[in-house]
């Protein structure tokens, strides 16, 4: 078992350069299954659940042609099955869009109900919602999802609660469908606008997505032959963004889309961190005194859930009582207890935490809780006096590439030891 040791207190300065999304690359990847031929996709982030996702592609009958370190060629028309079992499968939440993409090319799929990181629970609910809707029929036996239909007749589906999986999930299954599929209430999240542009470029017929209504009209095929590149990766830019602030750095985060990160870049400001905003990079220069500020995650445009974590960790610099309310999930705030560890003054009610600040952080031994969580333990590790040490950081490696090095070229002590 890996553990990164952090001896903090040091200013990070310097150039990251951001990867792939992560959550853009475990829908593409899968939406390959609906091609007939081959795709290129480049600015593939180098990290676990990819990785992991590959080789379920490969056992299904794909074949997979790394062309460099962030480019791969896949070649899905030798996919023969639509039953996924990879032992592999039950740690990944997006195995479910195996779900929408092998029913939408065999009609079919059998998946393990899908895992993922533990933050309260964690239904499906609207996505078997949006295969009824299409005509399929969902049974859910010895932990797998068995999902079967005669044929794909596109329908209105209006969700009930703003989904990413769901969206996603339900695109997926219509593409292919017989006629139009309307997704109303849906989520509007960077990586659905890049599925919706891959599968487009596919020669699907999807329309609004980046709205809350999505038109989708079926396609007999969709073909191979194109190359794609990954949106670079929202959560992964603004950790930077925000370790840059809690060390109060000075760093030039590269290769992002700005207006993804705008909802934090005004709560930084909010804080009293510099904000400079470039065409693909934003410069964040941090400040002695960090100001408190009240913040609610929502569904995108709304402040993400996946940057709560490490935004707490920064909170403990600020002066004052911040208050943070996570309005997706219903119990994020179990890695609270970690960083208390550290000495950190948080109370958590619910779905709330009330931070108290400002505290002098110390070094402690630490565990990554899940994957956001560990990058929020990474940051308070980066802001604390003497040394810090995480445990379960495969959590961290499955969705952040090489974080310890990245951090390394801006000034961090932080090494990974067995
Ligand atoms: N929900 C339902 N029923 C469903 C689906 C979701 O009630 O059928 C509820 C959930 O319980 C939750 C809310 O709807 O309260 C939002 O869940 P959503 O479906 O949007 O989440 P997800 O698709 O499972 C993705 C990301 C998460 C990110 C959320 C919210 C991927 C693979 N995962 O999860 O990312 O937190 O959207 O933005 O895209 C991460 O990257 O660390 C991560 C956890």
């Amino acid at each position: 078992m890996e553990k990164l040791v952090i001896r903090g207190q040091k200013r990070l300065e310097g150039e990251v350069c951001v990867s792939g999304a992560k959550n853009a690359a475990v829908a593409i990847l899968p939406a390959t299954i609906l091609s007939d031929g081959k795709c290129t996709i480049e600015n593939v982030p180098d990290i676990l659940d990819v990785a992991i996702l590959k080789e379920i592609l490969k056992e299904l009958g794909a074949s997979i042609n790394q062309i460099n370190d962030s480019s791969i060629q896949i070649d899905t028309s030798n996919i023969n099955s639509y039953v996924a079992n990879n032992s592999q499968i039950g740690k990944l939440r997006a195995s479910y869009y195996l779900m929408g993409a092998l029913l939408g090319r065999f009609k079919k799929a059998i998946v393990p109900f899908p895992g993922g990181c533990d933050f309260g629970v964690r239904p499906i609910d609207q996505h078997i919602k949006g295969f009824e809707a299409l005509g399929a029929k969902v049974e859910i036996e010895h932990g797998k999802v068995i999902i079967s239909a005669e044929k794909l007749v596109g329908a209105p589906v209006y969700l009930d609660v703003v989904s990413v999986g769901a969206t996603v999930n339900i695109m997926l299954a219509a593409v292919k469908a017989e006629g139009v599929t309307t997704i109303e209430n849906a989520a509007k999240e960077p990586h659905i606008v890049d599925l919706a542009n891959f599968l487009n470029a596919m020669g699907a017929d999807i329309k609004g997505a980046g709205t809350d209504v999505i038109k989708i009209r079926g396609k007999k095929h969709l073909k191979g032959g194109h190359t794609y590149t990954i949106i670079p990766d929202q959560i992964e830019a603004g950790t930077y963004m925000i370790a840059a602030a809690a060390t109060n750095g000075d760093v030039l985060v590269k290769n992002i889309i700005p207006k993804h990160m705008e909802s934090l870049t005004a709560k930084l400001q909010e804080m009293n961190v510099t904000v400079d905003v470039y065409d693909d990079s934003i410069r964040v220069r941090g400040s002695d005194k960090i100001q408190k500020v009240n913040i609610k995650t929502l569904p995108y445009p709304g402040f993400p859930t996946d940057l709560q974590p490490p935004v707490t960790s920064l909170l403990c610099r600020a002066e004052g009582t911040s208050i943070i309310t996570e309005g997706v999930w219903d119990n994020r705030f179990q890695y609270v207890d970690e960083l208390k560890r550290m000495g950190a003054k948080i109370k958590v009610e619910g779905r709330t935490a009330v931070i108290e600040g400002p505290v002098r952080l110390t070094g402690a031994p630490v565990r990554a809780m899940d994957l956001r969580a560990g990058a929020a333990m990474v940051i308070a590790g980066l802001m604390a006096h003497g040394e810090t040490v995480i445990s379960n950081i495969h959590y961290i490696d499955r969705g952040y590439e090489r974080l310890d090095e990245k951090l390394r070229t801006l000034g961090a002590d932080i090494q990974r030891i067995k």
